[in-house]
């Protein structure tokens, strides 16, 4: 008996974390179509869009959206910023959000990418911070698993 509790508290936390892992809604836009989409961002007029409702694309089959990404681009001294969802690649850089990944192109390109899973909606800001969320959940999954285990 009692260890089918400890299997329930454990399938509970499963089912508690999983869900919040694999389904993100991210801000979704254009500076181009929306001044408001650049930094400093103002979500006011800017739609925020289930990740999990994207179609995908034909060219990357199977591969769901499970980051939010804010690219931040200057081309020929244009700033462009566009925010979604983000299919591939990794978070931050080596997982930490907090930075950001650079790429400095010929003909005068710079163009940056923030890519974050930390939050619904975490491609808003311009200083990505660590956003304690997922940390808690999983020191308190840990913590649970610790006392039943
Ligand atoms: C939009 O921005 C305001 C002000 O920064 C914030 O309080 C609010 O939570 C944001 N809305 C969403 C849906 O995140």
């Amino acid at each position: 008996m009692a260890y089918l509790n400890k299997y329930l508290i454990c399938v509970f936390v499963v089912l508690q974390v999983v869900p919040y892992v694999f389904s993100i809604k991210c801000w979704d836009c254009r500076s181009s179509n929306d001044p408001k989409c650049a930094d400093p961002f103002d979500n006011s007029t800017v739609p925020i869009t289930d990740c999990n409702q994207e179609k995908g694309f034909s060219h990357l089959p199977g591969v769901r959206p499970t980051m939010c990404r804010k690219i931040r681009q200057k081309v020929n001294g244009v700033w462009r910023y566009f925010r979604g969802c983000a299919y591939l690649g990794e978070v931050g850089i080596q997982g930490d959000e907090r930075f950001c990944l650079m790429r400095t192109g010929t003909y005068n390109i710079f163009i940056e990418y923030c890519t974050c899973n930390s939050k619904d909606g975490c491609n808003s800001s311009s200083l990505f911070s660590p956003m304690p969320m997922l940390l808690t959940s999983l020191l308190l999954a840990s913590y649970l698993f610790k006392k039943i285990l």
